[in-house]
């Protein structure tokens, strides 16, 4: 990667009318309708972005959009890329520079992820407070990481206390269920086996997911104030595990949605 790669995309975008953005926010699995209370402005599709990882058939809907949510200008990331569909961590986090160069002060993440904490249940949204990195890699192992940031990036705090407390304070304020949690993040696209399971337990972990790990390591590498909210679509009890249906997992984190979309436009309402 190359600071050259980063100008690029950012002057493409900054041509089509990315002015200025405050917020940037990754959108997970089955949470796509934040996008309805986007007043949008522009719309780019991903393979039409320059320097953007090659599209799979899969990510045909990848867009990017810029816009006004609650007043803010906000870029938002209407699908993400996963490292189970191939691509490498740099390749997935490379949008995450591409935002932050173009100014986004504050970065919010979703994710559908299975609750290994069998006292959360199946729709909560979990705040994540802390993760386990358990992809197998670093998105800021290369070589010239230092031109971009600290290589010995600091993570002894990587989700942003004031957002998490804000946050927190939202939720209670809706009487909205919202977990504070440690995310355990996984390469898949297989789920986990039972053992598996009892280990992420073991170690730890809260919730289990296979996103959102690589974008809060950059975000930290870059200093950009990070949230990420996950919302439970299964449960995961080695001792009653039944196969997995990921109809039911998209299901699950629809219903949640609007609870999701609650969160999200009144902390960005507050930033
Ligand atoms: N494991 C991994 N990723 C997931 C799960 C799970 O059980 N549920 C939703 N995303």
């Amino acid at each position: 990667m190359t600071q050259e790669t980063i100008n690029t995309t950012v002057a493409f975008l900054h041509e089509k009318g990315f002015q200025k953005p405050q917020v940037g926010i990754v959108l997970g699995t089955g949470l796509g309708q934040l996008v309805n209370h986007l007043e949008i402005e522009v719309e780019i599709n991903y393979t039409d972005i320059p320097n953007f990882p090659v599209s799979t058939v899969e990510f045909h809907s990848g867009k990017l959009l810029y816009g006004t949510l609650e007043g803010k200008k906000t870029i938002v990331m209407q699908g993400r890329f996963h490292l189970y569909e191939g691509y490498t961590l740099q390749e997935i986090t490379f949008p995450v520079r591409v935002l932050k160069a173009l100014g986004i002060t504050s970065l919010l993440v979703s994710n559908a992820a299975g609750a290994i904490n069998l006292s959360y249940k199946k729709g909560d949204l979990m705040l994540l407070d802390d993760h386990i990195n358990l992809q197998g890699g670093s998105p800021l192992a290369f070589k010239n990481v230092s031109v971009f940031g600290e290589r010995f990036t600091d993570m002894c705090a990587p989700y942003d206390a004031t957002l998490n407390e804000k946050m927190l304070a939202i939720a209670k304020e809706n009487n909205i269920v919202l977990h504070k949690g440690i995310y355990a993040s996984v390469v898949g696209p297989q789920l986990e086996t039972r053992s598996e399971y009892r280990y992420l337990k073991i170690i730890g972990a809260d919730a289990v997911g296979m996103s959102t790990v690589p974008e809060v390591i950059v975000a930290n590498h870059l200093q950009l104030p990070v949230i990420a909210v996950s919302v439970l679509t299964d449960e995961c009890d080695p001792d009653n595990l039944k196969p997995v249906n990921i109809p039911e997992i998209i299901a699950v984190a629809g219903e949640a949605e609007p609870k999701m979309i609650t969160l999200f436009k009144t902390l960005v309402s507050q930033l």
